[in-house]
């Protein structure tokens, strides 16, 4: 999959269709009751609604002209008719105060629904999903995508219901009038409805266009304030405020294109009714002198029919209004879709079990691995190790060291091949159950909003305050955690924004400690952190690391000498195993690497450390050797 970029407009795969709709029903359905109740009292109120113009025409044709009068006197049944029509007025008024607020409520609490669906499912997503999408761009599907539907489902659903209800009463009540003057009307209305139809398709695509556009703009802005430190640092200010400007006048343009077409169905709409409404004056007025010979009207009949006339532009209006927010919801819809609908890659099996608890013997068997299928990273990587043991990964960047351990967590899946823990592979157990029992603390680990003991507690939520600053000094981070002036209690920001690198990383470290796994990995854990403290971390280690299989990437080998086994990865696998002694007597790309910038290392380091290390002669001509060959 191409990374996608904020320059590149999103390939959002999912188009809605009709099983989209049934899917968004499944959505509506927890709220059913509520939904009917609402589009079955509306349906009554404007029923009522729709009243007035009929008693007019009573009034006038029957009343007025003491026709009429149900054995009451017609000022009597004026007044009575009325106090009938203020009522119905004024109810409807009150009734769709009430609808908003129930609506309301429903479309929220539909749109939480999904949100709550699109989250779950976003954080089941595989590091795959993240890796090829800017953050900008998933952010924007969960929340304002979302947050424009509330109204959709809130009114627009029922209104559209209603509002076509609505035409067909007022189109009978139009029949019941005169059939002829009605079939004028109908005449208009198909043909219209053709061409909104067809408006709604292209504003649909230009929605898409649109959508697509201001992701972009999304994800350029959370890349600049992520990056932020290093815009200004580059001099990038006005080069990065150029490029938001295009991308603004992106957003701009694809706004007007979905203008165009949105407004233009008030015309159109409007042209077909007002061609209508001349054609039934006209034929109006030929009846009323008699002209054609094609009958005449009541005065009440004619004021009647232009009334109903007149009433049936609101819900035609209010449909063109759902109907382009329909179309922009359509396509906001496929965007929150495609992550519901898509599947993560990597997920529990069917029948899935648990991962017993286990002792920790890690074995790779003929592993392979590409993280895009085309290069591959991992070649046929085998290895056991017992439980308890600590391996040290070295080897030059990008050779694959935080790739072979994320295996292990099963943060990606294998290409070919098998990983078993305790003999049980891990592709076929729960992927909770593997994650409580191998510890990792990734290269750059997250420090989250909110105190520094609630960061130490994330892999544990029950773990009480004395557990977490216990864990703390254990990594020897209570000096650093107790010299702030909140101690434990110190409010850190998303991305521990006012910490140290070298913080953060033993804030992870002592998060890791406290989930207390059997399977520790520690990714370039104290890359950032002082020697001094370093060097007390080293001794807390052999403490920490007992009873545990760990797996330890770091740069600088004196935190690794001591493992009971060294991997050198290269070549997409491990070139070289062993111990450091086995490793520096074999004289391979090992020892090459210690004797370029360890020197100090080459010794046993169990031997007492000399004063003053002095480099080695035959290793220096060693080196010079393997320069030539390389
Ligand atoms: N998410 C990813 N998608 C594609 N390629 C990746 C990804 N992560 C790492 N790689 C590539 O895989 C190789 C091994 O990376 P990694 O295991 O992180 O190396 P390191 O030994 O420095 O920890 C590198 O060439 C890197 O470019
Ligand atoms: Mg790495």
């Amino acid at each position: 999959m191409a990374r996608n970029r904020y320059n590149e407009d999103e390939a959002i795969k999912y188009k809605f269709n009709k099983s989209s709709l049934r899917k968004v029903l499944w959505y509506v359905k927890p709220y059913k009751k509520t939904v009917v109740t609402m589009t079955v009292l509306m349906a009554v109120m404007s029923f009522v609604a729709l009243l007035p113009p009929m008693l007019n025409t009573f009034i006038l044709d029957y009343v007025a002209t003491g026709k009429g009068g149900l054995g009451l006197s017609a000022l009597a049944l004026g007044v009575v008719i009325v106090g009938l029509v203020a009522v119905a007025v004024y109810s409807d008024t009150v009734f769709t105060y009430f609808r908003t607020l129930f609506m309301t409520k429903t479309g929220h609490s539909i749109v939480h629904d999904m949100r709550f669906k699109a989250f779950e499912r976003l954080q089941k997503f595989a590091f795959d999903y993240f890796d090829n999408r800017p953050n900008g761009k998933i952010l924007a599907r969960l929340t304002s995508y979302l947050d424009e539907m509330a109204d959709v489902f809130a009114n627009s659903f029922v209104l559209l219901i209603v509002d076509m209800l609505r035409i067909v009463i007022i189109l009978i009540w139009l029949f019941v009038i005169d059939f002829r003057l009605a079939l004028i009307i109908l005449a208009a209305v198909v043909p219209m409805s053709f061409v909104v139809m067809l408006l709604r398709t292209v504003l649909t695509r230009r929605h898409r266009v649109f959508r697509n556009k201001r992701s972009n703009r999304t994800a350029f802005i959370a890349e600049n304030i992520q990056g932020h430190g290093v815009v200004k640092a580059f001099n990038r200010i006005d080069k990065n405020t150029a490029i938001s400007s295009e991308l603004n006048d992106e957003v701009r343009k694809s706004w007007d294109k979905v203008i165009r077409v949105n407004e233009l169905h008030m015309p159109v709409m409007d042209g077909f009714f007002y061609i209508g409404l001349a054609v039934v004056y006209v034929v109006v007025l030929f009846m009323a002198t008699g002209t054609l010979g094609i009958g005449s009207l009541t005065l009440g009949k004619v004021i009647g029919f232009i009334s109903y006339m007149g009433m049936i532009s609101g819900p035609l209006n209010e449909i063109t209004s759902i109907f382009q927010q329909l179309s922009r919801a359509t396509s906001n819809l496929e965007s929150v879709f495609d992550i519901i609908e898509t599947e993560p890659t990597v997920k529990d099996r069917d029948g899935a079990e648990e991962l017993l608890p286990v002792e920790g013997n890690v074995l790779f068997d003929h592993v392979y691995f590409s993280y895009d299928n085309s290069r591959m990273i991992l070649e046929d990587v085998s290895f056991e190790i017992p439980a308890g043991r600590s391996i040290a990964l070295v080897g030059p960047t990008g050779a694959g060291k935080s790739t072979v351990v994320n295996l292990l967590s099963r943060f990606y899946d294998l290409n070919a091949g098998r990983i078993l823990i305790d003999g049980q592979d891990i592709a076929g157990v729960t992927l909770y159950s593997l994650r409580k029992q191998v510890g990792v603390m990734m290269q750059d680990s997250f420090i989250f909003s909110g105190t520094i003991i609630e960061n130490i507690r994330y892999g544990k939520p029950d773990a009480t305050d004395e557990a977490c600053i216990e864990a703390a000094r254990r990594v020897h981070a209570d000096a650093f955690i107790e010299s702030l002036p909140d101690g434990y209690y110190t409010e850190t920001i998303e991305q521990g924004a006012k910490l140290s690198t070298g913080e953060r990383q033993l804030i992870s470290f002592a998060r890791v400690i406290l989930t207390d796994p059997k399977i520790l990995i520690l990714d370039e854990a104290t890359a950032s952190i002082d020697t001094h403290t370093e060097a007390l971390i080293k001794e807390a280690l052999d403490v920490i690391l007992a009873g545990r299989t760990s797996f330890v990437i770091a740069h600088r080998l004196s935190t690794i000498q001591k493992s009971d086994c060294i991997f050198y990865i290269a070549n997409k696998g491990i070139a070289e195993a062993g111990t450091h002694a086995q490793l520096m007597e074999k004289r391979g790309y090992y020892y090459k690497l210690v004797m370029s910038g360890h020197k100090e290392l080459a010794k046993d380091p169990a031997a007492q450390p000399a004063p003053q290390p002095v480099p080695q002669p035959a290793a220096a001509a060693e080196i010079e050797k393997l320069r030539e060959v390389v």
